[in-house]
């Protein structure tokens, strides 16, 4: 039976445009239209228009009331699947204690490691569904997922098959990252050489065959993966078809963003301190920049050069990070109104970073990312009259009704 649905009375809707990443000046070269409805037949947009509905007999009707009408959210950037909490480290950080300092001495991402491999699948799979479910409410439809709390084969593989089961068993379309280079494991502390031969010979065969995940992702950072390192991982996990993209430049700036642009990453993620030359090279070699302003806003550092990326043709996303230790926020909304605030990226600078860039960013932008005929039905409507409005009142979820492949998956 063909479901069809009809949403009328759009007071604004607001899209990006097209199927690729857009930089430059077209980042904020959105369409803003107003008074308009749309119709969608079987999860896909069939018609946008302004003035008079058609009437569509059988379809489910909404009324937008004259409210904002965008994309699903796409959230590019976040480890979504880890056992326990840390809390702890609040304490820590308010003493002034460095993110990298936690790290070394074995707890940060060490600590969730701990607390990843002590849990099991279905521990795992029925924390992260209400973990999504959350996100769900507040707009996000499309999210992309990274291991690399288990760093041994095994965990890393429980990390994505809770992936795999739950992109069947609840609505927020989830894109796979393998990440085994996220931290050295405790038990190659004195052998990371034999750590990195592991994810090459055993981790990256394994995962690639088994269709586990579609990119690959490195922590390149001092005292992680050094650049040298990290191209070594990340060239093997394109040998074998995983993407390259790389946590690059978010604490000392030591060549990711470069070797970034130089491997044809898909993206470089955080940039919080990237080097002019790390610009150049990602403009180069078409690198979008995810760029993660909650983190900066959690860990108290310095905001993204994101006004001289945008001014260079780099295309900017923006995500969440959502993680358990450096930024536990899952709200893309709360990251999207840091982005204006802090980036001082214009609200359809920022609508483009968080929809259709983050989509090219995880390969998806060919049917999600913007409100257009021919592209799934996944559709928010705002509790909001216009774009501004969603960036001026931050701190509440403007969400009024999520439709995710044209079905109502979530209305307040
Ligand atoms: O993107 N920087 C590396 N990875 C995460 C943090 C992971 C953690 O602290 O558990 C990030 O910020
Ligand atoms: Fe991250």
């Amino acid at each position: 039976m063909t479901a069809l649905l009809l949403i009328k009375n759009i007071g604004m809707l607001a899209t990006a445009r097209g199927c690729a990443a857009r930089a430059g000046a077209e980042q904020g070269d959105i369409s803003l239209t107003q008074g308009c409805w749309i119709t969608a037949e079987n999860g896909i947009i069939t018609k946008i228009g302004q003035g008079e509905p058609p009437a569509l007999e059988g379809a489910q009707v909404i009324d937008a009331k004259n409210r904002l009408v965008t994309a699903g959210l796409v959230d590019a950037h976040t480890h979504l699947v880890f056992g326990g909490w840390r809390e702890h480290e609040l304490a820590l950080k308010l003493h002034g204690v460095p993110y990298l300092d936690i790290l070394a001495q074995g707890g940060g991402i060490l600590s969730t490691v701990h607390s990843t491999r002590a849990a099991t699948e279905e521990e795992l799979c029925e924390k992260t569904a209400k973990l999504l479910n959350e996100m769900l409410s507040l707009g996000t439809t499309t999210c992309e997922a990274k291991s690399g709390y288990g760093l041994d084969l095994e965990n890393e593989c429980k990390q994505l098959r809770v992936v795999q089961k739950l992109q069947n068993t609840q609505p927020v379309e989830l894109v796979p990252t393998f990440m085994a280079a996220h931290a050295v494991p405790p038990e190659y502390q004195e052998n990371r050489e034999g750590y990195i031969r592991l994810i090459i010979d055993e981790m990256i065969p394994y995962v690639s065959e088994h269709k586990l995940a579609k990119y690959c992702d490195i922590f390149c950072e001092t005292g992680v993966f050094s650049a040298k390192e990290s191209k070594k991982i990340l060239l093997a996990a394109k040998e074998h078809g995983l993407i390259p993209k790389i946590h690059a430049d978010e604490i000392d700036p030591i060549g990711g963003s470069v070797l970034a642009g130089e491997i044809g990453a898909v993206s470089a993620e955080h940039l919080i301190v990237c080097p002019p030359e790390g610009i150049a090279s990602m403009a180069k070699g078409g690198t979008i920049a995810c760029l993660l302003p909650a983190t900066s806003f959690y860990l108290g550092a310095t905001f993204a050069p994101a006004r001289e990326m945008v001014t260079a043709n780099v295309p900017v996303a923006v995500a969440s990070d959502f993680n358990p230790g450096s930024t536990p926020n899952l709200s893309l909304q709360l990251a999207m109104n840091i982005a204006c605030l802090r980036y001082r990226l214009t609200p359809e600078e920022v609508l483009t970073a968080a929809t259709l860039n983050a989509a090219a960013a995880i390969g998806c932008a060919d049917k999600v990312g913007t409100v257009e005929v021919g592209k799934q039905a996944d559709l928010l409507i705002w509790d909001a009259p216009n774009l501004n409005f969603i960036f001026y009142r931050y701190g509440s979820n403007l969400i009024d009704t999520v439709i995710k492949k044209g079905q109502i998956v979530k209305r307040r």
